[in-house]
């Protein structure tokens, strides 16, 4: 029987989010996707429209469906959590059941259960300052949107994850090399992304035998990435760096992502795996 995918941060389709979705809707699963509310209302009716029409066709010429779009805020656990500023907000008045736990309340509710859960989402209000310049307001914003909220994810969703699934998260070789540039604490967000890819293998294991890794990929210019400013830096330094010598293509990290999901991958857990044609292995530029 077909599986089914909860993937969180797809809100166009230029992201990692999309391309997983891609890969995983190839390889016959259903696909579900949690959008950012304030990129809800573009994103919805960019697809109603057929504006990513070209973007949703798979490898046997048929188009990718996503069953569902689910509005979603990962920075907020429950209702209790909203303030009034962006309950009143009027991107977020026209939305209901955002918050991680209303989500997956109502993805249980639509569908009972889920097989692969995807976070590709990251963001920080200070990533295009230097870590000496972050202030703590950014620094607990960025690993609150970028870290928690996939703890989080996976607190919500486990209960309604089939045992046998698996769980994804994508990361940057910023956390563990400096990158000059990635700020903000998102670095350090990353950190934290992947030490918890750890220890949520060994809990989740446990608990349910659900396996949790992480990819950690290289530069793509998506949206999130293009905020940062120097995604085409990045994109030509690994050009001119990695072993492999090519763009990387968000759907090699689709693939990977996809593989991860499979059974094909069913003694993998609480791992980084490196997509990045190579470029974590080198140790100078040449
Ligand atoms: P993207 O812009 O396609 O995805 C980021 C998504 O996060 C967007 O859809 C945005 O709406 C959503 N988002 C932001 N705050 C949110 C919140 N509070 N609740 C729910 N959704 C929220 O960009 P990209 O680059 O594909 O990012 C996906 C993941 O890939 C991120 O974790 C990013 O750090 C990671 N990554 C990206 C790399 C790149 O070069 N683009 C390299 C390595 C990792």
């Amino acid at each position: 029987k077909g599986k089914r995918a909860f993937i969180a941060g797809v809100a166009d389709d230029n992201g990692y989010g999309w391309a997983i979705a891609k890969s995983l809707a190839a390889a016959g699963a259903q696909i579900l996707v949690g959008t950012w509310v304030p990129a809800l209302n573009i994103f919805e009716s960019s697809l109603r429209r057929g504006k990513f029409d070209e973007s949703r066709v798979l490898p046997d010429g048929s188009l990718m469906e996503i069953t569902k779009v689910y509005p979603l805020d990962a920075v907020f656990d429950n209702p209790e959590d909203v303030p009034e500023d962006i309950k009143t907000n009027k991107r977020y008045a026209g939305s209901s059941k955002w918050t991680v736990q209303e989500v997956a309340e109502s993805v249980k509710e639509d569908f009972g259960t889920i097989d692969i859960l995807v976070h590709s989402l990251a963001n920080g209000p200070e990533v295009t300052k230097p870590l000496l310049e972050t202030s703590r307001n950014g620094y607990l914003a960025v690993l609150s949107a970028s870290s928690y909220s996939y703890v989080s994810l996976l607190k919500h969703f486990l209960p309604i994850m089939n045992p046998g699934g698996s769980s994804i998260s994508l990361t940057y070789i910023a956390s563990e090399k400096i990158i000059p540039g990635y700020g903000g604490g998102m670095s350090s967000a990353k950190a934290a992304l992947e030490s918890d890819t750890r220890v949520l293998a060994f809990e989740a294991g446990r608990k349910r035998k659900i396996r949790v890794n992480t990819i950690s990929a290289g530069p793509l210019r998506s949206r999130a990435a293009k905020a940062i400013g120097f995604i085409d830096m990045m994109i030509d330094y690994s050009i001119a760096n990695a072993p492999l010598q090519k763009e990387l293509s968000a759907d090699e990290v689709g693939n990977s992502a996809a593989f991860l999901a499979s059974p094909l991958a069913s003694a993998i857990t609480g791992t980084v795996l490196y997509v990045d044609n190579g470029l974590n292995a080198m140790g100078v530029g040449v």
